[in-house]
Parts: structure tokens; C-alpha cells; sequence
């Protein structure tokens, strides 16, 4: 994942019109209709090279209970064929009147292929049952497709709001059907510890739920008494792991240090400064309860890495550093202590200091460190990827200083930002992320040198869930904006005009999912939320805000 492919090829004007049936998202880098079609019956064999044998399970997994056609294995209708030359996650799709063939070098570009295939189908085919006898077919055409970038992720905050394993499991399906290819995790936070530690069993035990939950922004104080709580057992991220693996997901597990950790310091107060108990924060905001610097807290977060490790095979492990007062380090003996004896200029070298340690420990066992860009503010620890959530700006210094990045830019591709200026969004907060704004995202800010461009490995959507409680409220906050989000990783060119014309039969295919997106016109009655009073933010706030934190970083 790490390998940047190289830029989609330019594709001529007259190349890119899609034929009305299938009107693919994200758009192919290269598209040729020809005169006709491929029409399925129930004879119509499907056949793979065994080191595509993946790929070719998932399409007739997922096509036979819709269509019903049982694509029996054999030669002579779909084949999925290993061919040389073509980039990691590229494919080549050629349907004729008699065959549909889909070359890739690696399985990564064959599911993609076979993504393709199945949006080539009827919107039908996206049900996980027959809905009456129709005909099954496939425009002619040649496609030739490959992405713009290596990392083309959406985080999930399963720790504010919980993501049940079934809906989890869902969203990596809707993933997958975007050509996304990694789920960053964030499995722990103030509010909630979400992953079962065979070692520290009350992180999930006490630390996995809370007595209630603020109603709305925090400004409100308006609170719905209801505890909120669940976590996964490690048999549970196994099965979620494989399933995504089946998926080419790659799930970038973040366990968030040393802020965000009120949850893991309610279950075990001695990792605190205070040293007396705390709840599992019923708050949103950025709790200053951060973890002390003692070497027994290192030590358990070493444990707590070790498992993670275990369950997660990927490249990636975020360790956070987001969003750390240090209130408490510069109040703390012990930790006023060590700043001292290690000739640290402040807290947030204490910061890198200690964060040190587990992108150390990462390293040495043949991972890839990934923490959030205030990390700079004391220094980057060496072998980090910068997630860049704070602008332009964090992503240049970081790529100046020799790191990968993956970027997050708050104001364009955090779909927790209301969707419209409309006070019937549901709890809106932030500034309007409209859904052209994401379409039009450009993964790599302008301003930027040739080197620093060159260490962007992508770009990651933000799904936060302080005001996103149910999954049903996740499918609106999420779609249709990430399936644009995914046009701006996957494809070269844009053009919204084009954009919304497809997304009116994608929008078909996520009917057949049941993803209840938001509509065009606003939320139904139901989706609103006049309960959960929001904060809303002009785009200029949120700018100005931007402006403050970097104005910090270059003091
Ligand atoms: C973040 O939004 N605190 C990474």
C-alpha cells in the first residue's frame, strides 16, 4: 500500500460517456462503448484463474441471490484472467455480445473489475434477493480503470456511538462497492473503549459503556439518560478482519494515545494523573483526563499494542496524538519530572516522547506508525504517516520533513459537517460539507512542491459519531457524500454535472442496498433530529480556527 500509482491515464472527452444503464461511480479512467450486449442465462458459466478465485467467489456470492443466475464454474461466459503489465489494483473489462473478460494482475484489480461488472447490471443486482424474473445483462464495452490513489479510506468512530458488528460488516460492503480500500478504526475514545484486551479485561468491562449521552452539541447540556455502550470480542474483529480482507479492505485499527483515553482511565485510574476515579466521559469535547507518563503506562499500552497486533495484520496502526491538553502533564510532579530529566524543552516534546515508545515498538515489529498531525507540534517521532486532518499547511510540513501522508482535511471530508445550511440537517455541526464540495476534493492541495506531492498515499473520509447514534443516521450522514468522496480518490478527471447524473441510478443501487442516504431535497420527517440541538459554523469559523492552529505550529 505504501507504492503511489502512478496517476490514472488522461482520458479523451468522446471515451468517457457511459451508456445511461450503467452509469458507473466511481468513474472509470477509461471507457469505450461498442454497438450491443451480454445477456446472462441460466447456463452462463464463470471461471477464474485460481489466484483470482477470491474474487470470483465474492461476484457469485453476491450476484446469485439476486439474480438467481447460478454462474456455474466453466469456460465460456465470465472469466476473470490474470494478465501482465497492469498495476496493482488496475483491471481491464471487455464485454462482447459473447463473453465478459476481466484481466488484472493482482485479485485487488480483479474484485475491481468484478465491482464493475456488477454495476454494469441492473440496480437489482444490488438486492440480496430475486425480486421477480428479469432479463440479466451487461452493455458492451471496454474499460480500462485503475485509481488515482493507494489509500482511498474512510475513518469510523465506533467509540462515540458504537457500530454493531452486523452494520459494521455492512459498511465495509458499501466500502468495497466504492473501490474503497481502507477503514481506519477508531476504536477507542473518551466515551468509549470498543475492543476487548485479553490482558485488561475492565477496559471492556467498565470501560465500554456509559451512563448517558449528551443530546446535541455540548453547548446544550442537554443529556438523553440512556447508558450507550458494546464492544467487540476479539473473535469478533477476527471475523471482521477476514471479511474485510475478502473485500481487499485493509482495517487500520487506532488506538488513540495519550488524549482521548478517559474510557480506558475510568477502568484503570492508576493510568490517570489525578488518581482518583472518573467516569466514562458522558461529554463530547476534548477531555483533559490524558494519560500520566509513568513506565507502567507505557508498559500497558505496550500490552494493549501486542494485541493488537495479534488481531490486526495490516501495514497500518494509528496511535492518535489528536487533540492532547496538557493541563494536566504541566501540573503533574511525575510528569514535570521527566521533562526534566530528559532535557525536554515542554509537554509536547513530553508528548513525542512518549508517543516515541509505541511508534518505536511499531517500527520494530514491521509496522507502519499512523498518528494525527499535532504530533509535529513536539516533534514527529521517526517512520510515522502524518494523518492530516488541519489543512494544507499540516500537510506540507509533514511531507517537507520526510513523512508519508494520508490526508483528512476537516472542512471537505469530515461527513459529520452538516450537509446544507438547512436547520432541518440533523444535530448539524461544522460548516456545510456540500456534497459538490466533496466531489471536488483534491486529494493533493494545491501549493504544494513536486516532493511533498509525492508523499501523499491518499486520502481518508471522516464518519464521527458524537452525533451520529444510529446506523441509520450513519447511512445519511455518509451517503451520497462518500460515494462522491470515492470519485475523488478513484478517478482522475470530475465533472459533477456528469457526477449527478450517475448518482441517479447509483442512488438506484443503494435503494437496493437499503442505505438510507440523504435525498436531494433534505431529510425526511424522520431523519431530522429537532431533539438534538447542533452547532453550526460559518466556513469563515472554521478557517479561522484552521488559521489558529497553524499559526501555532510555525511559532
Ligand atoms: C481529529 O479530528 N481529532 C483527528
Amino acid at each position: 500500500m505504501t507504492t503511489i500509482p502512478a496517476p490514472a491515464r488522461l482520458i479523451p472527452a468522446s471515451a468517457r460517456v457511459i451508456p445511461a444503464p450503467a452509469r458507473l461511480i466511481p468513474a472509470p479512467a477509461r471507457l469505450d462503448p461498442v454497438q450491443g450486449c451480454f445477456t446472462f442465462t441460466g447456463a452462463t458459466p464463470l471461471t477464474a484463474d485460481p489466484a483470482l478465485a477470491r474474487a470470483a467467489a465474492w461476484l457469485r456470492e453476491s450476484l446469485t441471490p439476486a439474480t438467481g443466475l447460478p454462474l456455474p464454474e466453466g469456460p465460456g461466459g465470465v472469466e476473470l484472467r490474470m494478465a501482465e503489465g497492469l498495476g496493482p489494483e488496475e483491471y481491464r473489462l471487455t464485454a462482447t455480445e459473447e463473453s465478459v473478460l476481466i484481466e488484472a494482475a493482482t485479485p485487488a484489480g480483479a474484485f475491481y473489475g468484478a465491482q464493475t461488472l456488477r454495476q454494469l447490471l441492473d440496480p437489482a443486482a444490488f438486492r440480496a434477493g430475486r425480486t421477480g424474473n428479469r432479463t440479466w445483462s451487461v452493455p458492451a464495452v471496454t474499460i480500462s480503470d485503475a485509481p488515482r490513489y493507494g489509500w482511498r479510506g474512510c475513518l469510523i468512530d465506533v467509540a462515540r456511538h458504537f457500530l454493531p458488528k452486523h452494520d459494521l460488516l455492512r459498511y465495509i460492503d458499501l466500502l468495497a462497492a466504492h473501490k474503497l480500500n481502507v477503514l481506519h478504526l477508531h476504536l477507542t475514545d473518551d466515551q468509549g473503549w470498543r475492543l476487548e484486551i485479553r490482558k485488561y479485561p475492565k477496559l471492556t468491562e467498565a470501560g465500554s459503556w456509559r451512563r448517558e449521552s449528551p443530546l446535541g452539541a455540548r453547548r446544550h447540556r442537554r443529556f438523553d439518560g440512556r447508558p450507550h455502550g458494546g464492544h467487540y470480542s476479539q473473535d469478533d474483529i477476527r471475523e471482521i478482519v477476514s471479511y474485510a480482507a475478502d473485500r481487499f479492505v485493509t482495517i487500520v485499527p487506532e488506538i488513540d494515545l495519550p488524549g482521548h483515553t478517559q474510557a480506558a482511565i475510568a477502568a484503570y485510574p492508576e493510568l490517570g494523573n489525578l488518581g482518583t476515579p472518573l467516569d466514562v466521559r458522558t461529554e463530547w469535547g476534548i477531555s483533559e483526563n490524558v494519560l500520566n507518563v509513568a513506565d507502567a503506562t507505557i508498559a500497558f499500552f505496550t500490552d494493549v499494542l501486542e494485541e493488537v497486533l495479534e488481531l490486526f495484520p495490516g501495514q497500518y496502526v494509528c496511535v492518535g496524538g489528536d487533540e492532547v491538553p496538557k493541563t494536566q502533564w504541566n501540573e503533574s510532579v511525575p510528569a514535570k519530572e521527566r521533562i526534566r530529566e530528559l532535557g525536554l524543552r515542554d509537554a509536547d516534546e513530553l508528548q513525542t516522547w512518549f508517543m516515541r515508545h509505541f511508534t518505536d515498538f511499531l517500527l520494530a515489529r514491521g509496522r507502519t506508525p499512523l498518528g494525527w498531525d499535532e504530533l509535529m507540534e513536539g516533534g514527529l517521532p521517526p517512520g510515522i504517516t502524518v494523518a492530516s486532518w488541519r489543512g494544507t499547511t499540516c500537510t506540507a510540513l509533514a511531507a517537507r520533513a520526510g513523512h508519508d501522508v494520508i490526508v483528512s482535511p476537516f472542512a471537505e471530508t469530515y461527513l459529520d459537517f452538516r450537509q446544507a445550511e438547512s436547520e432541518q440537517e440533523p444535530v448539524p455541526i461544522g460548516s456545510v460539507t456540500s456534497l459538490s464540495a466533496v466531489h471536488a476534493f483534491d486529494p493533493i492541495p494545491a501549493g504544494l512542491t513536486e516532493p511533498e506531492r509525492s508523499r501523499i498515499l491518499g486520502a481518508q473520509a471522516a464518519l464521527w459519531t458524537e452525533h451520529i447514534d444510529s446506523p441509520r443516521l450513519l447511512d445519511y450522514m455518509a451517503f451520497p457524500r462518500l460515494s462522491a468522496f470515492a470519485e475523488a480518490v478513484w478517478s482522475g478527471e470530475r465533472d459533477f454535472e456528469d457526477f449527478l447524473a450517475r448518482l441517479a441510478v447509483h442512488e438506484k443501487r443503494l435503494d437496493a442496498l437499503g442505505v438510507e442516504y440523504r435525498p436531494a431535497a433534505g431529510p425526511h420527517p424522520w431523519q431530522q433530529r429537532p431533539d438534538a440541538p447542533g452547532h453550526p459554523r460559518t466556513r469563515a469559523e472554521i478557517d479561522g480556527q484552521l488559521a489558529t492552529w497553524t499559526a501555532n505550529l510555525r511559532s
